[in-house]
C-alpha cells in the first residue's frame, strides 16, 4: 500500500522551472531571478513575460506585450451587463470566478485543445493569456463601481498595468509612489511554486479544459481562508488592537489562547518571508515620503511585528507577505474584501505560466487513493433494510 500524506505535504506534484523557494534561507526566485531584484528593477508586465517565456524580454517584446495588454482592457458590454445583475452583496472572489468562467462563452476558439492532444499553438496560448490577464484586472476594478451602483470607469491607454488598475478602481490616477507600490505588490504575488490554487490550475490544465476554466478553478481555490485572504484578517486585527500601547497585551493574550497572529508564519519559510521584507521597506518608504501625514496603523503594524518577532522568532515564525499588503492597499482606497481579488490579478500570471508549462508536456492528473471503505458485499434490497 502506498503511503498517504495528508495535504500531499512534501509530495512533488510536477517538475517546473518557473519559480523556486528556499525556505531555510528565505529565498524566492522567478526563473532564476531573485524576488528582491525583480521588485527593485522590474515591472509587473515584464515579470509576467518572464514567468511566461522563461527569459527577460527585449525592449521591443516588452513594448509589444504592454500594448497587447492595453488593447485587451475593455470588457464586452454583455459582460458588464452580466456583472450589473450580480448581487452587490456577493464576495468579489465569487464575482470574479463567475465572470472569468463566463468569458469562456465568448471565447470558444480553443481548437488546439479540442483535439485531445497537447496544445503547442504558442500564438493561441499567448493571445489567450494576454486576454485573461487584462480582463481579470478590469473585472476587479469595474466591480467596485458596479456593486456601488455606478457605471464603471473606462480603462486608459496611457497608463501602466498597475496605474490603470488603480485608476479604474478609484477613479483617480494614483501618485507615482502608490503606483509603484502596487506594481511591486503585483510582482510579489505573481507566483509561488505549487500552492493550492496553482495545483488546481495544473489539474484543470491537464484535462485540456479551456484556460478560462483553468483560471476560474484557481480563483475558487485561492478564495478559501486557508490560502488567500489573510491580509484582510491582518487589518481586522490592527483595528482590534487600536493603539500602540495595547499591542503587547493583545499579542500575549492571543498566544496564551493558542490563537494565531494573522500575517505571521508560513509553511515554506522558516525565516522571514522575503516578500514581507520587501513590503516592510515599502512601508518605511511610504512613511518617510508622507512625513507626519500617515495613517497611525502603519506605526501600529511595525510595533506588532517587533513584539511578534520577540515572541515567535524562536519558532521560525515571522511576518509573511500578507502582513503589510493590507495596510498598503487600504491606503490606496481599496476595501478589504477586494484584497484577495487583487492577489488573484497578480497570481493569474503564475497560473497561466503553469498552464503553458503543463500543456508543453501534458499527462492528465489521475492520482490514486488509499481505500479505507468496506470490502465488496451483497446489495441489500429495500425490504431487507
Ligand atoms: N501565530 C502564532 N503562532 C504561530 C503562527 C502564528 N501566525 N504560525 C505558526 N505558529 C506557531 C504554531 O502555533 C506552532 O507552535 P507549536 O510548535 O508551539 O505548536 C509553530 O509556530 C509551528 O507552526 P505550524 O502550525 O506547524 O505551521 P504551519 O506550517 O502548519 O502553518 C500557517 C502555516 C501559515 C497556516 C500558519 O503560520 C498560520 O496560520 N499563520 C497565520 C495565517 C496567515 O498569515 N496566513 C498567510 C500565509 S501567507
Amino acid at each position: 500500500m502506498s503511503e498517504y500524506l495528508p495535504g500531499l505535504a512534501g509530495v512533488p506534484a510536477t517538475q517546473s522551472n518557473i519559480s523556486d523557494i528556499d525556505g531555510e534561507k528565505g529565498i524566492l526566485s522567478y526563473r532564476g531571478y531573485s524576488i528582491e531584484e525583480l521588485a527593485q528593477h522590474s515591472s509587473f508586465e515584464e515579470t509576467t513575460l518572464l514567468l511566461l517565456d522563461g527569459r527577460l524580454p527585449s525592449p521591443t517584446e516588452l513594448d509589444s506585450f504592454k500594448n497587447q495588454l492595453i488593447d485587451n482592457r475593455q470588457l464586452k458590454f454583455h459582460t458588464r451587463g452580466m456583472m450589473k445583475n450580480l448581487p452587490s452583496s456577493g464576495h468579489p472572489m465569487d464575482m470574479l470566478q463567475t465572470v472569468v468562467s463566463s468569458l469562456g462563452m465568448y471565447n470558444p476558439n480553443a481548437e488546439c485543445l479540442i483535439g485531445g492532444d497537447s496544445c503547442d499553438d504558442i500564438n493561441y496560448i499567448h493571445n489567450t493569456t494576454v486576454k485573461i490577464m487584462a480582463r481579470v484586472s478590469s473585472i476587479v476594478a469595474m466591480w467596485e463601481h458596479i456593486r456601488n451602483g455606478y457605471d464603471p470607469v473606462a480603462p486608459r491607454e496611457d497608463l501602466s498595468f498597475a496605474e490603470n488598475f488603480l485608476y479604474m478602481f478609484t477613479g483617480k490616477v494614483p501618485d507615482p509612489l502608490l503606483a509603484r507600490i502596487m506594481d511591486v505588490c503585483l510582482i510579489l504575488h505573481a507566483e509561488h511554486t505549487i500552492n493550492a490554487s496553482t495545483f488546481a490550475a495544473l489539474v484543470n490544465a491537464s484535462t485540456l479544459a479551456s484556460p478560462f476554466s483553468v483560471i476560474a478553478a484557481s480563483i475558487g481555490a485561492l478564495s478559501g481562508p486557508l490560502h488567500g485572504g489573510a491580509n484582510e484578517k491582518v487589518l481586522d486585527m490592527l483595528e482590534d488592537i487600536g493603539s500602540v500601547d495595547k499591542v503587547e497585551e493583545y499579542i500575549d493574550g492571543r498566544l496564551a489562547n493558542k490563537e494565531v497572529i494573522w500575517g505571521m508564519g508560513h509553511r515554506e519559510y522558516k525565516t522571514k518571508d522575503p516578500r514581507a521584507t520587501i513590503l516592510q521597506g515599502l512601508v518605511n518608504q511610504f512613511m518617510q515620503d508622507r512625513g507626519g501625514d500617515v495613517n497611525p496603523m502603519f506605526e501600529l503594524a511595525k510595533v506588532v511585528e517587533e513584539v511578534c518577532e520577540d515572541r515567535l522568532a524562536k519558532k521560525g515564525v515571522y511576518a509573511n507577505v500578507d502582513f503589510y499588503s493590507g495596510i498598503l492597499y487600504k491606503e490606496m482606497g481599496i476595501p478589504s474584501d477586494q484584497f484577495t481579488a487583487i492577489f488573484a490579478i497578480a497570481r493569474t500570471a503564475g497560473w497561466l505560466a503553469h498552464w503553458r508549462e503543463q500543456l508543453a508536456d501534458n499527462r492528465i492528473f489521475r492520482p490514486t487513493q488509499v481505500y479505507i471503505g468496506h470490502d465488496i458485499k451483497p446489495y441489500s434490497h429495500m425490504h431487507e433494510r
